[in-house]
């Protein structure tokens, strides 16, 4: 089922066609002035250019090949030769009741199926996630979700951070502070068996919080310190007992607390893999990139050089395996490369990373290519800015330090209660249900604020403006979504029935145009990787609700009109509460 702006514009390329303009002039667009049509072509203009012709002469004899078609209620000719459409009320009628009957609510699928990996998140082990991890999170879950619901086999894999030099670094800060753990490290690491683990107990998330950025800024500072938590590190990555059992302990007090975060921002993973789950591969592939002739000696390490001709400033090598041998980030995402080949054979994986890492993942995949374990254009890093404070820096808290995204979701969940409590939403609802919406506010809040710019446009954090009821925000389209719920209540409990769209009013019209545009805006966000499209779609489409039902009375309409209006906020809401959906925004039933 075509959109009426594609089925229309088919019908004007083909009239460009049939006067021996290219076709492709014929787009038609929504309208600039909606009071005066509702879409428009502008291609009589460059059609008259290419044919040395008068544009309103181009124009008219494409107005004349469209009259006869019964979709269109009025062709006109504006300005220097506009083509004006206006459609007709029972073809926007049938629209309404076919976008209604369909439960992808007129969107489209793909033709061809792909698979696709979209790698996003990026949590780490012992460094609890910041607001950089929020857009990682927030952005990659859309994507996921869009490509999920046309039609492609999707995986999320959150790619733990968990096999690089800060595992190194905190083990040893551990053994530095902790001697019971590191008695127990040390005679396991001597190959003593039967040690009681009980020392590893003690060690929490707090610890780590508190010890790895000491240690972070230590290894900066001090050439001993940092060395000594590389061997750990290459010492751990051929699985010492003592270092792999405690850095087993690191990983498992983590992951507890990442999926907390996930869990409260609506982030789901179907795949939980780190770096480390690819360990095995990667001394296979060292040799095997060895025998391509691709690994280089470069001062007692070994690289592949990725320098392209044309390139227009000089992209540092790929680090395979480092002087200490330990394998490196760009090492363990070669190995990933390989794995997910070989376990699910994507045609494309989807990297949602900070744009500040683009050339890391340029450098991986161009090795990837060079080693055959990639085709071009299969590996695409997405990358996006940062949420800045109003200093115009990425955001720090008033001390200076980075805020951990759970004290960001707390902040942000108190405001909402807040805010729910101000405009005198929810206060009857049970405890219990109030929470649970001040929940779903919060990270309708956060994640409306992210997904409406462009992923690759920073922003700024303004956790009062986020919050509003009013504007462009996540809770104003909760609010209108749940309106219509509420609306749709009362209409079952009166025994009101839904019935055949049929329009006439404005804002009717106005209602099923933008319900139209459901599957555009979803086409764009796919093809584009960017869900600010699907935003917009959302907040246009609750204002159209807001405006038709300010316009069309429902309850005290006559049964027929009613019937019609209760179908289209049916159709509304449903759409709406799926472009939500796949911005990772979940609608309560009430406020
Ligand atoms: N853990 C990394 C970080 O915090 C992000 C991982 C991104 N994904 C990847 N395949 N490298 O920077």
């Amino acid at each position: 089922m075509s959109d009426l702006k594609r089925a229309l514009g088919e019908a004007v390329e083909a009239a460009f066609a049939a006067i021996g303009a290219p076709p492709e002039l014929g787009r038609v667009t929504p309208s600039d002035r909606p009071d005066l049509a509702d879409f428009q072509s502008n291609g009589a203009l460059a059609a008259a250019k290419r044919l040395g012709k008068n544009p309103r002469e181009i124009a008219t004899a494409v107005a004349e090949r469209l009259a006869g078609d019964p979709r269109l209620s009025a062709i006109e000719i504006a300005g220097p030769g506009f083509i004006n459409l206006k459609v007709a009320d029972a073809t926007l009628s049938d629209r309404a009741n076919a976008i209604a009957a369909d439960p992808r609510l007129g969107a489209e699928t793909v033709a061809t199926a792909r698979r696709v990996i979209v790698d996003y998140g990026g949590p780490n082990v012992a460094k609890p996630m910041h607001v950089g991890h929020l857009r990682a999170s927030i952005i990659g879950e859309s994507i996921k979700r869009i490509y999920r619901f046309r039609g492609d086999e999707v995986v999320g894999d959150a790619h733990f951070g968990d096999w690089g030099y800060q595992m190194g670094l905190l083990i040893g800060a551990v053994m530095d502070e902790n001697f019971a753990v590191r008695a127990v490290v040390e005679r396991l690491n001597a190959g003593v068996h039967g040690e009681d683990l009980g020392a590893f107990d003690t060690v929490d998330l707090a610890d780590l919080d508190r010890l790895y950025p000491q240690a972070a800024a230590r290894g900066k500072a001090d050439t001993d310190y940092r060395d000594r938590a590389r061997k750990i590190t290459a010492a751990l990555q051929v699985k010492q007992a003592g270092y792999y059992v405690l850095w087993e302990r690191f990983r498992a007090v983590t992951k507890v607390a990442l999926e907390r975060d996930f869990h409260a921002l609506g982030v789901d993973f179907d795949l939980w893999k780190g770096e480390s789950d690819v360990e095995h591969l990667i001394a296979p592939m060292v040799a095997e990139l060895d025998a391509k002739g691709l690994l280089v000696d470069d001062q007692g390490a070994r690289i592949i050089r990725v320098v392209q001709d044309g390139d227009k400033r000089e992209l540092p090598p790929l680090l395979v395996v480092s002087s200490e041998g330990s394998a490196m980030y760009g090492t363990t995402d070669l190995a990933t490369i390989l794995d997910r080949q070989r376990a699910f054979g994507p045609d494309l994986v989807i990297y949602c990373v900070d744009q500040r890492q683009a050339d890391h993942f340029e450098i991986v995949f161009r090795a990837a290519i060079q080693a055959g374990y990639a085709a071009p254009g299969q590996l695409e890093h997405i990358g996006f800015g940062t949420m800045n404070g109003t200093d115009g820096k990425p955001f720090k808290t008033r001390e200076g330090g980075v805020l951990k995204l759970n004290d960001m979701i707390e902040l942000t969940r108190e405001k909402a209660r807040e805010r729910l409590r101000e405009a005198g939403l929810g206060e009857d609802l049970p405890p219990a249900e109030f929470e649970e919406i001040a929940g779903k506010v919060a990270v309708a809040a956060l994640k409306f604020a992210d997904l409406q710019n462009f992923r690759g446009t920073s922003y700024v954090f303004d956790l009062d403006r986020f919050t509003s009821f009013e504007g462009k925000t996540g809770p104003y389209l909760l609010y209108q979504a749940v309106r219509v719920k509420s609306l749709l209540r009362r209409a079952a409990e009166e025994g009101a029935q839904a019935g055949p769209v049929n329009v006439s009013e404005p804002a009717e019209r106005d209602l099923v145009l933008t319900l139209d545009a459901f599957d555009a805006a979803l086409t764009e966000a796919y093809d584009k990787k960017a869900p600010n499209a699907l935003a917009e779609h959302a907040y246009r489409l609750s204002q159209a609700f807001s405006r038709f039902y300010a316009a069309c009375p429902i309850m005290t309409a006559a049964p027929a009109v009613r019937a019609s209006r209760l179908t289209l906020a049916t159709a509304a809401l449903r759409q709406l509460e799926r472009a939500l959906d796949l911005l990772g925004i979940a609608t309560p039933e009430r406020m």
